[in-house]
């Protein structure tokens, strides 16, 4: 491939889908492509230290302030990581990205959907990413599977988690040539072969 793919992986916490991530990279790696696995907040470096203040940090944090932290690791992650892998023709998979804050923030904390957007286009100088999955899930199995061990915003509550899931619904629904989303609760390997099917009409030859 001339220009590489961005692909990102979307949901609540416990919707499995750095397993998903993995697999998929396994499975191209096997064919040969280039691939980076990445991650928000916190893919390395500067993302690491803001991943440890929005994860563990135990003080009061606006969810103004919260959204600057993300937005702040995303603007370093896609000029250090993201775009240079592309330019090079790697396929880039990264587990989340813009997505999230429009439903953690957006629709979870109640902060107006078109200003994140707004700024979410200002972090990444208004790359998008070609392809996302969003790995669909009820709140009661998804807490189920986070288990008692929940780090700051794990913690939000059911409340939080509803509306952060019909968020990603509703983002899907707003664009549905970029966003596919894959019922989580099916099996591991159902889910993977699903999404080999879907990233032929994305990869060329695949
Ligand atoms: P992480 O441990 O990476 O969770 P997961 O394995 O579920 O991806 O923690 C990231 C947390 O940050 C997760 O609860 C989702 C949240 N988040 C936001 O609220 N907004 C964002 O923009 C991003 C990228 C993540």
């Amino acid at each position: 491939m001339e220009k590489g793919l961005f692909i990102t992986f979307e949901g609540a916490d416990g919707c499995g889908k750095t397993t998903q991530l993995i697999l998929l990279a396994k499975a191209l790696k096997a064919k040969g492509y280039d691939v980076v696995v990445t991650r928000e907040p916190g893919a390395k470096g500067l993302g690491e230290k803001i991943r440890e203040i929005l994860l563990n940090y135990d003080g009061d944090v606006s969810s103004q302030a919260e959204v600057f932290l993300f937005l702040a690791d995303r603007a370093q992650h896609i000029d250090v990581i993201v775009n240079p892998a592309v330019e090079k023709g790697k396929i880039v998979l990264c587990d989340r990205h813009t997505d999230s804050t429009v439903a953690y923030q957006g629709y979870g904390r109640g902060l107006d959907i078109s200003r994140i957007k707004m700024l979410n286009d200002l972090a990444t100088g208004g790359k998008k990413p070609d392809l996302t999955f969003v790995f669909d899930i009820d709140v009661e199995t998804s807490m189920e599977r986070v288990g008692s061990q929940k780090d700051r915003m794990e913690s939000a509550g059911m409340e939080f988690f509803n509306r952060v899931r019909n968020g990603y619904l509703e983002i899907a629904k707003q664009e549905p040539q970029r966003v596919k989303v894959l019922d989580a609760r099916k099996s591991i390997d159902d889910i993977h072969k699903q999404l080999l099917e879907l990233l032929k009409f994305s990869i060329n030859n695949f």
